[in-house]
């Protein structure tokens, strides 16, 4: 199995989780992707009734696409279940980082809304500590990021500033901001630097996910482990 056919694996798992009636939360990513053209497949092939809500204008136009009908927090507050990837599972504590496809705000709100947080990963994102491999994504408004960046970097961050599309063009995020990844290494206590973001003027949200997954869906070669808290 090459690492698309263990992020389908993945995927296709965490969709036969969902079922009839469910407001889902629909991730964005490659992984999740899978999930969504899956999630697709089961409404057409079985009758499926699912709403669902996206966490990306990427994964919306996915989800029409596949043909999924999309609902937003004005007609549902609780979501019954999300399914997302990530960039990094730290695989005693199960905290993550994502938001290396700049959609973590939007990703933290529908997580959180959620009864059940279902993360989906292949075998190269578990990891023993947080930022080993991956930089924080911090979603910053646009307005003094300089500044901001200079708060992070006094905070101990390497910043890479701000992103780019591969054409090089400023990323700007679905929220109209800007990404800075913060290199901190490897972190020691994942919760007190998420509450220092949190308390950063200027940072609108991090891909620091503690305590939030309530499943994680690690697809080896061999299988799909299923993690949980
Ligand atoms: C999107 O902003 C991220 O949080 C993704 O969930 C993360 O980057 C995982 O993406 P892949 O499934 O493409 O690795």
């Amino acid at each position: 199995m090459n690492v698309d056919d263990c992020k389908r694996a993945a995927a296709h798992l965490a969709a036969s989780l969902v079922k009839p009636g469910m407001v889902v939360g629909l991730g964005t990513g490659s992984t999740a992707a899978f999930m969504i053209e899956r999630l697709g497949e089961r409404v057409a092939k079985e009758g499926l009734k699912i709403q669902a809500i996206p966490t990306s204008e990427e994964s919306t136009k996915l989800a029409r696409a596949a043909g999924i009908p999309i609902t937003t927090f004005a007609d549902h507050s609780v979501v019954d279940i999300t399914i997302d990837g990530a960039d990094e599972v730290e695989r005693k504590t199960l905290h993550l980082i994502k938001g290396l496809g700049a959609a973590l705000l939007r990703e933290k709100i529908v997580a959180q809304a959620s009864r059940r947080f279902v993360v989906i990963v292949d075998v190269t994102k578990p990891v023993d500590q947080l930022g080993q491999r991956v930089p924080v994504p911090v979603e910053v408004v646009p307005f003094g990021y300089e500044a901001t960046a200079a708060r992070l970097e006094a905070m101990g961050a390497k910043v890479i500033r701000p992103r780019r599309h591969l054409t090089g063009e400023l990323l700007t995020t679905d929220n109209g901001n800007r990404i800075l990844d913060c290199a901190f290494g490897p972190i020691d206590d994942v919760q007190a630097l998420a509450a220092r973001l949190d308390g950063t003027v200027g940072v609108v949200e991090h891909g620091l996910f503690p305590n939030m997954a309530t499943d994680v869906l690690v697809a080896t070669e061999r299988e799909v482990e299923q993690w949980a808290p």
